[in-house]
């Protein structure tokens, strides 16, 4: 069992350069099997998530290549294989893409019912509806979903809740019918006009995505393409928090700042002062507390749930009381008691959490319950008196690439150490 160790106090200071989108990269590695030529992708973040994408792909009879750390080709014309990989599918959210990819490239899809961080329900009513309405008929047994289609049609699609998933999944079902699909109450993450631009520099006629109205016309042809994903803004608003939370000086790299738009206007209403410029941001912090700051999460451009847990952690320490609404999720306040064990003071009641600012965390022994849960805890590590050791750093590496390293290369005390898991420890009585 591997744990990151943190010896909190260092105040961050200098550059830290952000990774590739994971929430576009797992999006576009599965659509990079509709190119009858094979795609080359720039800036893939080296996580595990991606791993395990590539991982199916290889499984179905894709051709991988890994140019360098971050640069796949991925030539996808000997795949022949409709069904995902039980095993591998459940293990990620996302493997619910290959859904509509395979459905697009063969009318046939076989895929687990996804997994993915435990965040309450999350189902999959959206992405059903979206097959149905192209035309396609589907059945859920022994936890797979299977699809198929005798002709996809083009069709107008309205969701009935704003789903980055399932508008992801429509645009890749969508991307070869016949005729024009329109989806209505579209999210507009920005991810979704990553999947877009990429499918169109394949050939594909998509229109308004980032805007809750996508049209789609079908095309007959997809040709491979040379691709690079956008940075991540919920890597680099992690970091921003992280560097707030330490009273560091902190420049992020590689960034698009109006995809972080709604994250720097929060921390500079709390009192972080925060320089744009073209590619990168700089977070200056402060020791004395914080203001308080009253949140609630939205999909795109309000406020990202995906940033809920990191801010939280910030809030424990504000002068004040906060309180955090989470709206897109049943539970995502699972950090919680983590958080407490490290002399955090909040109380949570369904889906709000009130937060009273305390002097001062002390380090714990606490465990990672999902992904931003992890990075919640590693930022009130960092900013605890003490020594934090952080358990289940496995649903961390889903999501972060190298972040021990990148925090250490600012100054940050934290490492990453193997211990005997329960099985040995059981071996060894
Ligand atoms: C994506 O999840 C992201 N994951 C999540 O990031 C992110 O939190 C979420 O979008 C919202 O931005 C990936 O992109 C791999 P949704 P997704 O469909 O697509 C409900 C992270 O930390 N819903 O937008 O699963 C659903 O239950 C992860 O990087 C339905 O009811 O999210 C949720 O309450 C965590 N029916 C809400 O909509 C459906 O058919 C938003 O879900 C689909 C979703």
């Amino acid at each position: 069992m591997e744990k990151f160790i943190i010896s909190g106090g260092n105040k961050l200071k200098g550059d830290i350069l952000i990774s590739g989108a994971k929430n576009a990269a797992v999006a576009i590695i599965p659509a990079a099997i509709l190119a009858d030529s094979p795609c080359i992708l720039e800036n893939v973040p080296n996580i595990n998530d991606v791993t395990v994408d590539l991982q199916i792909l290889s499984e179905m009879g894709a051709e991988v290549k890994v140019l360098n750390k971050n640069t796949i080709q991925i030539d996808a014309k000997h795949i022949r294989d409709t069904a995902v990989p039980y095993e591998m599918a459940r293990s990620i959210r996302a493997s619910y893409y290959f859904l509509g990819t395979l459905l697009t490239k063969f009318n046939h899809a076989k895929v687990s019912m996804p997994g993915g961080c435990a965040l309450g329900d999350r189902p999959i009513d959206q992405h059903l509806k979206c097959f149905k309405a192209l035309g396609s008929n589907y059945s859920i047994e022994h936890g797979m979903v299977e699809i198929t289609a005798d002709k996809l049609i083009g069709t107008q699609i309205y969701f009935d809740k704003i789903t980055v998933g399932a508008t992801i999944n429509a645009m890749l079902a969508a991307v070869k019918v016949d005729g024009l699909t329109i989806l209505e109450n579209a999210a507009k993450e920005p991810h979704i006009v990553d999947l877009a631009n990429f499918l169109n520099s394949m050939g594909a006629d998509i229109m308004g995505a980032g805007t809750d109205v996508i049209k789609i016309r079908g095309v007959k042809k997809l040709k491979g393409t040379h691709y690079t994903i956008i940075p991540d803004q919920i890597e680099a608003g992690t970091y921003m928090v992280a560097a707030a939370a330490t009273g560091g000086d902190v420049t992020i790299r590689n960034v698009i700042p109006k995809h972080l738009e709604p994250i720097s206007s929060k921390l500079s209403k709390m009192g972080v002062i925060i320089e744009e410029r073209d590619d990168s941001v700089r977070i200056v912090g402060k020791d004395e507390p914080y203001e308080r700051m009253n949140l609630k999460t939205m999909p795109h451009p309000g406020f990202p749930t995906d940033m809920q847990p990191q801010f939280a952690a910030l809030l424990t320490l504000a002068g004040g009381t906060s309180i955090i609404t989470e709206s897109i999720y049943e539970d995502r306040f699972r950090y919680v008691d983590e958080l407490r064990r490290m002399g955090a003071d909040i109380s949570v009641d369904g889906k709000v959490a009130v937060i009273e600012g305390v002097e001062k965390l002390t380090g714990a022994p606490v465990k990672a319950a999902d992904l931003r849960a992890g990075a919640a805890l590693i930022i009130a590590g960092l900013s605890a008196k003490g020594s934090t050791e952080i358990e289940d750093i496995y649903h961390i590496e889903r999501g972060y690439e190298n972040m021990a390293g990148k925090l250490r290369a600012v100054g940050a005390d934290i490492v990453k150490r193997k211990f005997p898991g329960p099985d040995a420890i059981r071996m060894a009585l």
